[in-house]
């Protein structure tokens, strides 16, 4: 639990970590290699941790070196079985699938149930597979993928009714990467982090070009080898830290950030009032007058991502009028807003869009955290509220941000860790 006392106004400077999400697929990438791959800057997380757990039971060797890098050895995988007992506490273990099925022409990967941003299908990844030669069914509740003879590569459409998938095309093209002959992912993710497993996944010695477009195409080799990568920044912990300076009308240098991975956010900052001033390698964000109210869509990327869409809301809820929040990735991913009413926000949902009236200040009160992002939001509005808020469930926080209290706290916030 977070006892969280406010309002505060935060400045100094912070280093963003490297991205969880795109960690979790070039982990799973490592079973590709056959061998000892390194990965820098990979934070330190529960769901890393969770991560290397998956991979340690399939055979692989994971060992985080003194210099900080991840080490992956996956040179015996003798159990590709992803099971429900991990699953079940981490989704993204779905992304072991693709690279076990082209790695040993057979994966077993329990099949994650829903959670509390919503239904979250699999069907995508599936049949991306399915096109690529794989017979896959379900035992058990496991997905069992078979290609005893290899894969082929084809054309194949991976945009479903909400877009694009992130971890569906992780999936397809690092199962595609070892298929013989060439695939074409169309519609397939945009997301940076599809592009860092691309870029990783080529230095490994695969062949993928069009990376970062809609369109990847993947000349299928017979063998990739271990690498060194270092993971991108996490854009979407930089936008947190952003949020975090708008909601306490604070100044905040962000360090180690890409601008670029992250227009959208930054269009919805500057609307609000917010600057955000480029500088060599991040940015500086501050907030000097009021918060004005917005409009924000989430969307695939490179539209505004939903991963950050709980903390918007959050600063939104102080805006001067009224604001739309429109959710189009996870249309049930709202499991914050009554948790904000109860801190005296005034939001209303209507199916997947919230309105949010501004209010003049929030109130602190005993708040429950449901998910990662959710639980960001939570903190960062009680860090703008009056008096203590207590922040119940924090291990969901955990999961996505690296000690989060002992990074806001020499910048001015007010937050203790207690066991409960
Ligand atoms: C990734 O999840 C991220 N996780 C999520 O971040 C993020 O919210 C999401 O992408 C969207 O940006 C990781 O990278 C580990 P999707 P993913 O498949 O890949 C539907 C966080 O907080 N869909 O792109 O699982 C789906 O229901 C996490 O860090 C299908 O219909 O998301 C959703 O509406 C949470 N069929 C949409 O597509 C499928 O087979 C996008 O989901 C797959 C997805």
């Amino acid at each position: 639990m977070f006892r969280i006392e406010g309002p505060v106004r935060l400045s100094g400077s912070v280093r963003v970590s490297g991205s969880k999400n795109a960690s979790l697929p070039i982990m799973a990438a490592a079973i590709l290699g056959g061998g000892k791959s390194c990965l820098k800057a990979v934070p330190r997380l529960s769901d890393i941790s969770v991560c290397g757990e998956l991979l340690t039971r399939l055979g692989c060797k994971i060992a985080r070196e003194a210099d900080g890098r991840l080490c992956i050895d996956s040179t015996v995988i003798d159990n590709p079985v992803g099971e429900y007992e991990i699953v079940r506490t981490m989704r993204a273990s779905i992304c072991i699938l693709g690279p076990l099925l082209a790695r040993c022409g057979r994966a077993e990967v329990s099949m994650p149930g829903g959670c509390a941003i919503g239904d979250r299908p699999v069907n995508l990844h599936i049949r991306g597979l399915q096109e690529l030669g794989a017979q896959v069914h379900l035992k058990n509740g496991y997905i069992i993928a078979e290609a005893p003879n290899g894969l082929k590569g084809k054309d194949i459409f991976m945009g479903g009714p909400f877009g694009s998938t992130v971890l569906g095309t992780a999936n397809v093209l690092m199962a595609a990467t070892l298929a013989k002959g060439r695939t074409v992912i169309e519609s397939a993710a945009c997301e940076p982090e599809v592009a860092d497993l691309a870029d990783c996944l080529n230095k490994m010695g695969a062949k993928i070009t069009g990376i970062g477009s809609p369109r990847l195409i993947i000349e299928g080799v017979s063998q990739l080898h271990p690498v060194e990568f270092e993971v991108i920044p996490d854009r979407i912990e930089a936008g947190t830290f952003m949020v975090a300076a708008a909601i306490t009308a604070g100044e905040l240098r962000l360090q180690n950030c890409r601008l670029n991975d992250m227009m959208a956010v930054i269009d919805r900052l500057r609307e609000v009032g917010v600057t955000v001033d480029a500088e060599a390698d991040g940015c500086v964000v501050a907030r000097r007058g009021p918060i004005r109210p917005a409009d924000v869509t989430t969307q695939p990327y490179p539209g505004f991502p939903t991963d950050l869409q709980a903390q918007f809301m959050a600063l939104l809820a102080l805006g001067e009028g009224n604001s739309v929040v429109i959710e189009k990735v996870f249309p049930d991913r709202f499991m914050h807003v009554a948790e904000l009413n109860r801190m005296a926000a005034n939001l209303r949902k209507e199916g997947p869009t919230v309105i949010v009236a501004g209010v003049q200040k929030l109130i602190a009160a005993p708040v429950m955290a449901s998910d990662l992002r959710a639980s960001a939001a939570l903190v960062l509005a009680g860090l703008a509220a009056e008096g203590t808020t207590t922040v119940d469930r924090v291990y969901h926080i955990d999961r996505g941000y690296e000690k989060i209290e002992e990074r806001l706290n020499p910048l001015g916030a007010k937050i203790t860790r207690q066991n409960v």
